[in-house]
């Protein structure tokens, strides 16, 4: 009696055990986020939403993947692609040539350009007017990479957060005196949270246009396919009514065609 008891119990563990490993080969894609990046990535009651989740979700029925998203944090999202724990990324990721070097991306999404937070007595009117001054950056984004460019790399005013959150955070308490982030990011805080007191400066001439991919680790099988949902998603006119509902204009769809 023992004995058969035991048995069964063995069998109903292994058929768990098959149904989580089929599952998990069923080819769910997942797909890796920091979200902690409003409006294109956050939490809002403990729920992801923003422009690049809603983006996602449109491209992805086009594409007919079943997938799901993931709240990695900003590094982890890449070491979790090395890993390939996950196999993809959506994440305000301004798709270059280093990054080209390792990832494979998906066509541009969105076009993006760094930009200067401070509060709104300060005098810095530039990227120029930074040097000398301690400015918060999300580590390894392409703000901080611009930042090197100008102030050089091992310059110790260019402080670095987890975050972006953490970097205007530190803003906000007076631990550096600018944040240097994507334009969609920094006005849509500005906007937010006019009590805080702190204005977006560009600078067109220092900070070049970026444009978004979705990341996928190198020669990964699902880039064709989302690229052919994306397509669908931005000539059905899907793409546009998502840009609208998050930004409140119209984008101009042809600066992606390029
Ligand atoms: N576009 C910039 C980059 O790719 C910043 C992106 C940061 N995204 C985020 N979700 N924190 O480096």
């Amino acid at each position: 009696m023992r004995k058969k008891k035991v048995f069964t119990l063995m069998t109903v563990l292994a058929m768990l055990l098959l149904a989580a490993c089929s599952d998990s080969g069923s080819g769910k894609v997942i797909v890796a986020t920091d979200a902690a990046y409003a409006p294109f990535e956050y939490l809002k009651d403990g729920k992801m939403t923003g422009f690049d989740i809603e983006l996602l979700e449109a491209v992805m029925k086009e594409a007919g993947v079943e997938y799901e998203v993931k709240n990695t944090g900003w590094e982890p999202l890449f070491t979790s692609l090395n890993n390939e724990e996950v196999q993809a990324g959506i994440s305000a990721i301004t798709i270059n040539d280093k990054r080209k070097k390792t990832y494979d991306f998906s066509d541009p999404y969105f076009e993006s350009v760094n930009m200067i937070m401070t509060k709104e007595e300060s005098s810095v009117a530039s990227a120029k007017d930074l040097d000398g001054k301690k400015v918060g950056v999300q580590t390894g984004t392409t703000g901080q990479e611009a930042l090197e460019k100008l102030f050089g790399k091992n310059n110790e005013n260019i402080k670095k957060y987890e975050s972006n959150v953490l970097a205007i955070q530190a803003l906000l308490n007076g631990e550096v005196e600018a944040v240097v982030a994507d334009n969609g990011v920094l006005q849509e805080y500005v906007k937010n949270n006019p009590d805080k007191k702190v204005k977006a400066i560009e600078d067109k001439e220092n900070f070049e246009s970026e444009y978004y991919g979705i990341i996928f680790p190198k020669k990964s099988e699902h880039v064709k396919d989302i690229n052919k949902g994306l397509k669908k998603v931005i000539d059905s006119g899907k793409y546009a009514e998502i840009y609208k509902k998050w930004f409140g204009e119209e984008p101009n769809v042809d600066v992606l065609k390029q």
